[in-house]
């Protein structure tokens, strides 16, 4: 059995569809940040940095949320660039669309609703991909289709930035505990600790820096990579 395999057989399967991922995010989409920004946004702002997106620039988020992550790179690319967002849930688009306005950053922001799994992009679109605990909600066969379409519609060179909750290293008591709260309560902790680098590396990306985290004991990955393409580079990896 290969270590990939091996791996992969670990991580908890996701069995809530399509319709309950998008009724739960509508739902919660107004208390989001009330319950999550405290404990997350340190993660999503050094995955942010790690990005390093530059003026000019065409950025894409997956899973904007309440679109903490667009606004921050809607910041940087400055009135020549463009950042795109995608979710599933129509709530989390009003809010993050009232949060864009608010900043005066409408014009160089485009949010839509759809699905990762099928990018509604043209190939080698964007610069660069951003994506902060939205991977780890996908079922497990899915995530090489993500990451599949995120290598489609970056063009040769592109940077992907990834922030995940990860079961890497030795098995903590909180991962042991996230993944029982999982299979408990499927629907409502629809996410899992996953495997994020290797994903990232299986899916053909190169990967160039890695930070590794935790919130409350739990690990984080923050795994930024690049699509062949553009000059290859040593991983660096960082503590944090
Ligand atoms: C846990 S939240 C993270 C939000 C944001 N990235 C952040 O860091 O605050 C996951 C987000 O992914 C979105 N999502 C879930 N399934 C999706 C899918 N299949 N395609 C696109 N977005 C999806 C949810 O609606 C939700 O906004």
């Amino acid at each position: 059995m290969n270590k990939a395999y091996r791996h992969n057989s670990k991580v908890e399967r996701v069995t809530r569809t399509r319709q309950e991922a998008k009724n739960h995010y509508d739902r919660l989409s107004g208390w989001y940040d009330l319950l999550t920004d405290r404990s997350e946004r340190k993660s999503r702002d050094l995955g942010l940095k790690l990005l390093r997106l530059r003026e000019g620039q065409k950025a894409l988020v997956i899973g904007f949320g309440t679109g903490h992550g667009v606004l921050a790179l809607a910041a940087v690319v400055g009135e020549t660039g463009k950042v795109f967002g995608l979710d599933l849930s129509e709530g989390m688009l009003e809010v993050a669309r009232e949060r864009v306005l608010v900043a005066g950053l409408a014009d160089r922001v485009e949010l839509q609703c759809g699905d990762a799994t099928a990018l509604p992009f043209a190939a080698e679109f964007f610069d660069a991909i951003f994506m902060s605990f939205t991977l780890e909600l996908f079922d497990t066969p899915e995530i090489p289709v993500v990451l599949r379409e995120c290598r489609r519609v970056l063009k040769a060179g592109g940077r992907i930035c990834i922030v995940a909750m990860s079961r890497q290293g030795k098995e903590r008591l909180m991962v042991k505990l996230y993944e029982w709260a999982h299979r408990r309560m499927p629907s409502y902790v629809d996410c899992r600790p996953i495997y994020v680098r290797e994903a990232i590396e299986q899916a053909g990306f190169q990967v160039v820096d890695v930070i590794n985290n935790s919130i409350w004991g739990l690990p984080v990955e923050i795994v930024k990579a690049e699509k062949l393409g553009g000059k290859e580079r040593e991983t660096k990896v960082h503590l944090q």
